[in-house]
């Protein structure tokens, strides 16, 4: 990993506009952080979810029907999926997949304790690259996705994702996805530029990380994190910003910044409805049934194969 993430930092900082993808913010510190982001007040997105998820698990359980091998790219910590899991009709089997495999190992060694009947067989890969999953189950798939990190890859490559998700689920699977349709200005800012700060230690914490791992000389202190809302793309942007002129080593290079020089971190993009089901299409998908709370703070796509 240490390899990969060295290479793709000498790449991004090497480009013009400097940019590093996003998946290098979730070292274990970096996880941490995020699970901070996702308890903070105005970090709608998690709360939001759960209470749709709630709402939403009976509806989603009768149209899926029993005995489903679901499949959860990402899976983390396992939060939500319990609480689908818990809704769906003697679901057969579990299969999580995420990079972090001593988190996916205990928490499905404790999801098997608590749901005997399940067999859950977590498998370490970056779903971002490769959807390892068998397709010859016999059993009906259900592939869950939530959180909207579907919003932090770029349209063309939601898409790529989206279509590997369909060819997971099967031709007579499903694919439930959850999407952050909000797109006010002040909503986003409050959840995206904390005056707590812990968004700003995450986005930072990737500098942290390059110095440990990579012997980066990054000055965490001498960058500072920016958010900003780019209406026309519809998506909200994270850089870290130079506060002076300085010059960096990493990886035997050096990288010379001007004063308010940014490195790109980070997009979360927004879509509404209308525009998720735009972005399946693309993918073969289209929507069986959507939910929308009624803030509209959260939806969530149950999708199956054109
Ligand atoms: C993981 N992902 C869905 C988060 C989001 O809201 O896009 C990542 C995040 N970045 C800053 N805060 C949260």
């Amino acid at each position: 990993m240490s390899d990969g993430f060295g290479r793709a930092l000498v790449a991004g900082l090497a480009r013009r506009p400097r940019r590093i993808p996003c998946r290098y913010l979730y070292d274990e510190a970096g996880s941490l952080l995020f699970e901070r982001i996702t308890r903070l007040d105005g970090y709608y997105l998690a709360r939001a979810e759960r209470a749709l998820l709630r709402q939403a698990s009976g509806r989603i359980a009768a149209m899926v029907g029993p005995g489903l091998r679901v499949v959860e790219p990402g899976a983390g910590a396992m939060v939500k999926t319990r609480l689908l899991l818990a809704a769906l009709d003697r679901p057969h089997a579990y299969v999580p997949i995420d990079v972090a495999g001593p988190m996916i190992t205990a928490a499905g060694r404790a999801l098997a304790a608590e749901m005997p009947e399940l067999a859950v067989t977590p498998v370490v890969a970056d779903f971002t690259r490769r959807l390892p999953v068998p397709t010859d189950s016999r059993e009906p798939v259900l592939v869950f996705f939530p959180g909207s990190t579907i919003g932090n890859l770029a349209p063309p490559a939601a898409v790529r994702l989206l279509a590997r998700l369909r060819a997971a689920a099967g031709a007579g699977g499903w694919v439930l996805v959850g999407v952050d349709p909000v797109r006010d200005p002040v909503r986003l800012k409050a959840a995206y530029d904390d005056p707590e700060g812990v968004t700003a230690a995450f986005m930072l914490n990737l500098l942290v990380r390059a110095n440990r791992e990579l012997g980066a000389t990054f000055d965490p202190g001498a960058f500072r994190h920016r958010m900003r809302w780019n209406a026309e793309a519809g998506r909200v942007e994270h850089f870290l910003i130079s506060r002076r002129r300085q010059s960096v080593g990493v990886a035997g290079r050096r990288f010379h910044f001007r004063p308010g020089e940014a490195i790109h971190a980070e997009d979360c993009h927004k879509y509404p409805p209308a525009a998720f089901h735009g972005l399946a299409a693309r993918a073969g998908l289209a929507p069986a049934t959507t939910w929308l709370d009624a803030q509209e703070l959260f939806s969530l796509h149950l999708l199956r194969q054109v």
